[in-house]
């Protein structure tokens, strides 16, 4: 017989439509986002799952769900998943790198130039009727082209904003990671490696594409903010927690830097309130990969995880390796 899956959240009509072609899906239509008891309640039975990001995988949840083999997240991130739990448990996990690469780097760069540029601030200033005469120096922003850009987190994502920095706005890239490219993909990018401290000093923008792990925690807080130049701008476009957002929205408010953007939130969807005092911050509904193409293609590659594990072949794009004997036990229910 098929197997079963289920689809967490609302997706691409096309990918549930793709799945339903090898498994018994059960949808969330209403696109709820399930409390942990809902979504152990809803996997009772179920093979395999995909994610969006917004489901937590933890121990209590494996052991409520002895079926479950498989978990695709429709993310590159999966700090929703609990690894090590899951591999324990003899469960697969797969994330969605990759296909959202360029979307993400390109969205990263919007939200640079919006921020520099105060493009939303004067946008909000002209709808509210406040736009009366032109001035010099009516929302004189920071020079993008020429300045130097630095990125912490120089995965895929941060490569290809090196790239367009470097190649396309004629950037200074310096760039800190946990490892240092090697010289090909450093000459490719036209970035070169320097210390945290280094680029939290030089750099006139600061663009954080790291992934979210313990170690990252608040990368950025209020130490960090005073390094940072008054006229530079920060950019987080990788997890919320990453940046420490009441310490910057009091960076901002005194002046400490001169504007953020930011995609993501530390307890999103809420965002902290202080941040939404601030004029001098562009904020956006985490959708840096959000176009319709990328949706779909990550939406696909989730789907594609689950085809492969459920069928007994190797996963596309795991993140962990499930402990055989437990793996075995899930597989006999
Ligand atoms: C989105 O944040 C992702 O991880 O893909
Ligand atoms: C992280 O995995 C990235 O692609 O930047």
């Amino acid at each position: 017989s098929r197997r079963k899956i289920l689809i967490a959240r609302a997706i691409d009509p096309q990918v549930v439509a793709f799945l339903q072609q090898h498994f018994d899906v059960t949808t969330n239509a209403a696109d709820t986002v399930w409390s942990p008891a809902q979504l152990a309640a809803q996997l009772q039975g179920q093979d395999g799952v995909l994610t969006t990001g917004s489901e937590r995988i933890d121990a209590a949840l494996l052991a409520a769900c002895p079926q479950l083999k498989v978990v695709a997240n429709m993310a590159v991130g999966f700090n929703n998943f609990d690894v090590a739990a899951m591999a324990q448990a003899g469960v697969q996990g797969t994330n969605a790198p990759d296909v959202l690469t360029e979307t993400t780097a390109d969205f990263g760069f919007a939200l640079l130039m919006a921020t520099a540029r105060r493009v939303t601030e004067s946008e909000h200033y002209l709808r509210a009727g406040q736009w009366t005469k032109w001035s010099y120096d009516m929302f004189a922003g920071a020079e993008v082209h020429g300045s130097t850009l630095g990125i912490i987190g120089m995965g895929r994502i941060g490569q290809g904003i090196a790239k367009r920095g470097a190649h396309g706005f004629g950037m200074n890239v310096v760039y800190h990671n946990r490892s240092r490219l090697s010289p090909a993909l450093e000459a490719e990018c036209k970035a070169r490696y320097v210390s945290k401290d280094e680029l939290l000093r030089t750099a006139d923008h600061v663009v954080l594409v790291l992934p979210y792990t313990a170690e990252n925690h608040h990368t950025i807080g209020a130490a960090e903010l005073a390094q940072m130049q008054p006229t530079a701008t920060l950019i987080n476009i990788a997890r919320g927690g990453i940046v420490d957002d009441a310490a910057l929205a009091q960076a901002l408010k005194a002046g400490q830097i001169a504007a953020a953007g930011l995609d993501v939130f530390e307890g999103e969807p809420s965002v902290h309130p202080a941040l939404l005092t601030v004029p001098n911050v562009v904020l956006t509904p985490h959708i840096a990969s959000a176009t319709v193409a990328t949706r779909r293609a990550m939406g696909r590659l989730a789907a594609d995880n689950l085809v492969a594990v459920l069928g007994g072949q190797a996963p596309l794009t795991p993140v962990n390796t499930p402990d055989a004997a437990a793996r075995a036990v899930r597989w006999a229910m």
